[in-house]
């Protein structure tokens, strides 16, 4: 493992070798300068979070903010308000790299204004070399730049940067190790991600993860176990399980534990009411998989399942390992396991040597598969990846004609399948007040379809029974049942 550093290490023999205490003596250290400024201005630090990118990112977010916030540090959500800002960022497709270069404009503006402010880079475009670069050159008024490897280091880093007064730069080519029960902020008390799994081996050759999440590595059980009970003491009743590819979890576990047989054991948590997870691979789905969600109590009836493409000729360009018959199966057996399931999907439209013809096996699977909801995405060419150097790409007019089409159908279809529920009476776990109407509540059915009806804010973060009354497209609204009724 290859580490890059822009420092002379201070002498930190006082810290403890072994994690996670040496973080949590790092909180501490921070924690007494954190105290000491905010002495001095007479006003807490605050910190400024943003998050782009997939639920692993936001899941690494609320590990920084629990270790911002126990090192003393306050949130705000104005990002003019704050003394630290950290980005957590994507670099799946070309435009959220964009987003952040546009952003940090901005953020050098704010520094001239708040000369206290510290800015921070992390996640998956800052394990891109020329990413760093263009920082180092560019950008060198940013304070900190860390990977997704290190994020479990953010205090120690930050110490170093705040005693040094240098720009700190540190990310890893892979993972050291997994580091367990540091502290999280979590976005919602009643439900939360948990990673069972990092990075991805798959690389399919449009995709960057592979590179900027290193290879596939798998928590134990055990330590998955014990976080959801934690959670579910905490009062969690719904968690979403998250790796790149969750169906070949456990792998290459010493003891290898099959992604079923981790549900099976996750389903026995008792309080927590429901299981999501995220995402699956179609050339990894069991058949026992399906068997344990159809017997399941608790696992949601909501899969989402990649397409990426339709046509197998595409497919295997793509090395997803599955063809289009294949996919089709697979839709099939779940459905007919589970026939009010909802079924989601992602698909990449101009993939390098894309056809006309190609692109109508795709519209041919949305239209047999009836996906419930489908994210389009136009292919975004990434540096390093192999689909990057093919010939033929597809010109932009071609692929935003398709892309137009493409979507029509997925909504059209979304329409038609949209609604079946309505006049039944389904569970529901309530999320918020209605951000509209402050005497109607907003909760998500197990398909992952949202509610709005007349309750208050007691009611969140309780699954409850709801009728729902009217389907208005991709949403309902409902009543909630009372006992007597
Ligand atoms: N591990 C998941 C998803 C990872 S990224 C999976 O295997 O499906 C989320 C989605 O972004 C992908 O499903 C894919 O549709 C899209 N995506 C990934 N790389 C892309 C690229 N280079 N251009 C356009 N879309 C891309
Ligand atoms: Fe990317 Fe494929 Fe891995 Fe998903 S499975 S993260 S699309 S390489
Ligand atoms: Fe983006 Fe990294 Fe997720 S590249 S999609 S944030 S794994």
């Amino acid at each position: 493992m290859s580490q890059k550093k822009d420092w002379m290490l201070p002498d930190f023999s006082e810290a403890p070798e072994a994690e996670p205490d040496r973080q949590y003596y790092f909180i501490s250290q921070v924690k007494k300068l954190v105290r000491q400024r905010s002495g001095e201005l007479g006003r807490p630090l605050k910190v400024f979070s943003l998050v782009v990118g997939c639920q692993m990112n936001a899941r690494d977010s609320e590990k920084l903010l629990g270790i911002l916030e126990q090192a003393g540090y306050v949130q705000t959500d104005q990002e003019e308000d704050a003394d630290l800002v950290i980005y957590n960022t994507c670099t799946v497709r070309e435009n959220a790299n964009q987003k952040v270069y546009g952003r940090l404009g901005h953020l050098n503006n704010l520094k001239k204004q708040n000369p206290e402010l510290k800015i921070a880079l992390c996640g998956c475009m800052m394990q891109e070399p020329h990413v760093v670069d263009a920082i180092k050159k560019s950008y060198r008024f940013v304070d900190l730049v860390f990977g997704t490897h290190n994020i479990y280091k953010l205090a120690e880093l930050l110490y170093l940067r705040l005693i040094t007064g240098q720009m700190v730069i540190e990310v890893w080519d892979g993972a050291a190790e997994i580091v367990e029960d540091l502290p999280v902020d979590r976005k919602y008390p009643f439900k939360s991600g948990v990673n069972i799994m990092f990075g991805c081996n798959n690389f399919c050759s449009y995709c960057i993860v592979p590179y900027v999440r290193g290879r596939e590595r798998s928590r134990n059980p055990e330590d998955i176990l014990r976080e959801i009970r934690r959670l579910v003491s905490e009062g969690v009743v719904e968690v979403m399980l998250l790796g790149q590819n969750v169906n070949s979890y456990g792998k290459n576990l010493d003891t290898p534990v099959s992604f079923a047989e981790l549900l099976r054991r996750i389903e026995q948590i008792e309080g927590l009411e429901r299981i999501r997870f995220m995402t699956s691979h179609p050339k990894d789905l069991s058949d026992e998989l399906i068997e344990v969600m159809r017997c399941s109590q608790k696992i949601c009836r909501h899969f989402h399942l990649p397409l990426q493409s339709g046509s197998t000729r595409i497919l295997e360009r793509m090395n997803r390992r599955y063809t289009k018959e294949q996919f089709l199966e697979i839709v099939g057996k779940l459905k007919k396991a589970m026939p009010d399931l909802s079924l989601t999907t992602d698909i990449i439209v101009g993939f390098p040597g894309e056809t006309e013809e190609d692109f109508l096996e795709t519209m041919d699977v949305v239209r047999k598969a009836r996906f419930d909801s489908a994210f389009t995405f136009i292919y975004s060419k990434r540096t390093g990846t192999p689909a990057a150097s093919m010939e033929d790409q597809v010109p932009e007019n071609e692929v935003k004609d398709r892309f137009d089409r493409l979507l029509a159908l997925v909504q059209q279809i979304g329409q038609e399948e949209s609604g079946r529920d309505a006049g039944t009476v389904q569970k529901v776990l309530v999320e918020e007040v209605n951000r509209q109407d402050e005497c109607m509540v907003t909760g998500r059915l197990g398909n992952n379809v949202l509610v709005h009806f007349p309750g208050d804010a007691s009611l969140i973060g309780t699954i409850i029974p709801v009728k729902l009354t009217e389907s208005r497209g991709f949403y309902y609204l409902g009543e909630q049942i009372t006992e007597e009724e």
